[in-house]
């Protein structure tokens, strides 16, 4: 089947299995287009925790439709690849973190939602990266425990400064690695671009940014803004979605190392695969779905 027949029959197959399909502003392109709902891990979460489907096929990581299912427990949630992770994600584990909670008895736990269900559960309130300070503003206690983005943390960090942030040691894989040096190279050849960046990536350079934000906010930025020129520093697949918005405006990625691969594993096929074949299902354990839920209602009660 070609791309065209690819989406006909996803839409069909939608239509008749009464599904939805929300896709992360990282998908590729053609995910994109036949997505209903695109966005960020807050808007995403948000709508899933609402919709009045039966079916909700997450194009996104693992991370994003278990908190899909989290919220949405009566629906039926597909992950068309199951082998995306996120790597983030994978750098905290519920036993870890029980093990450095016992350090720091009265700190309150924020969890980036990118993170399991299990260390969902493990935690007293998630966030996400649009919402992550004003989160720990609502906070009232000083220590947090803030896992597992070291780079998001020291961003909260700055911005809190009357909180003592303890932070864990990870990072995403795909922004961590932005260096001082591609902001140099790549302000000098467009001097007149504004830089945007997301808080994954480490602290220097979003000290050098313009603007400091979630996916979503990065899009938002960019259609209201007057300037016209923009440097971006988050996923590449943000660029779908700016030069949709923006066919006056010019977008350059700061890095060419922006892709995250496991972003990058679902296709057209893997979506039609997903809708036809009823896979891949995502379930939980009830204990830790209703404890993790907690953490996720407080943030969405925030937000
Ligand atoms: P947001 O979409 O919330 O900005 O998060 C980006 C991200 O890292 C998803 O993995
Ligand atoms: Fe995880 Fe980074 Fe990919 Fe987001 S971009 S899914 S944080 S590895």
């Amino acid at each position: 089947m070609n791309s065209n027949d690819l989406k006909e029959k996803i839409l069909q197959l939608k239509k008749e299995k009464n599904a939805v399909i929300v896709a992360h502003n990282y998908q590729v392109d053609d995910v994109q287009e036949v997505a209903d709902v695109i966005g960020d891990s807050l808007a995403l979460s948000q709508y899933c925790a609402e919709n009045d489907k039966d079916i909700i096929v997450f194009c996104g990581v693992h991370f994003m439709a278990e908190s899909a299912k989290i919220l949405s427990p009566d629906k039926t949630v597909l992950l068309p690849e199951i082998d995306a992770g996120c790597p983030m994600a994978d750098m905290v584990t519920a036993d870890a973190l029980r093990k450095e909670k016992e350090k720091h008895p009265g700190a309150v736990v924020v969890c980036y939602i990118n993170s399991s269900a299990e260390v969902k559960a493990e935690s007293d309130i998630c966030c996400t990266s649009s919402n992550a300070v004003k989160v720990v503003k609502s906070i009232k206690e000083k220590d947090i425990l803030f896992v597992p983005d070291q780079n998001l943390g020291s961003y909260v960090a700055k911005m809190v400064p009357e909180k003592n942030i303890i932070l864990w040691n990870g990072y995403c894989i795909t922004h961590h690695k932005v260096s001082m040096s591609e902001v140099k190279e790549v302000r000098e050849i467009h001097p007149d671009a504004l830089l945007l960046v997301h808080p994954e990536c480490q602290k220097e350079i979003a000290e050098a940014a313009d603007f400091v934000g979630s996916t979503k906010q990065i899009i938002d930025y960019a259609k209201q803004s007057e300037s016209s020129k923009f440097i971006i520093g988050t996923e590449m697949g943000v660029l779908y979605q700016l030069k949709k918005d923006n066919p006056d405006k010019t977008f350059y990625l700061l890095s060419k190392g922006l892709i995250c691969p496991n972003m990058k594993k679902t296709s057209l096929k893997s979506v039609y695969d997903a809708l036809n074949e009823m896979k891949y299902e995502i379930n939980l354990d009830e204990g830790i779905r209703l404890k993790a839920k907690e953490s996720l209602d407080r943030m969405l009660q925030i937000s």
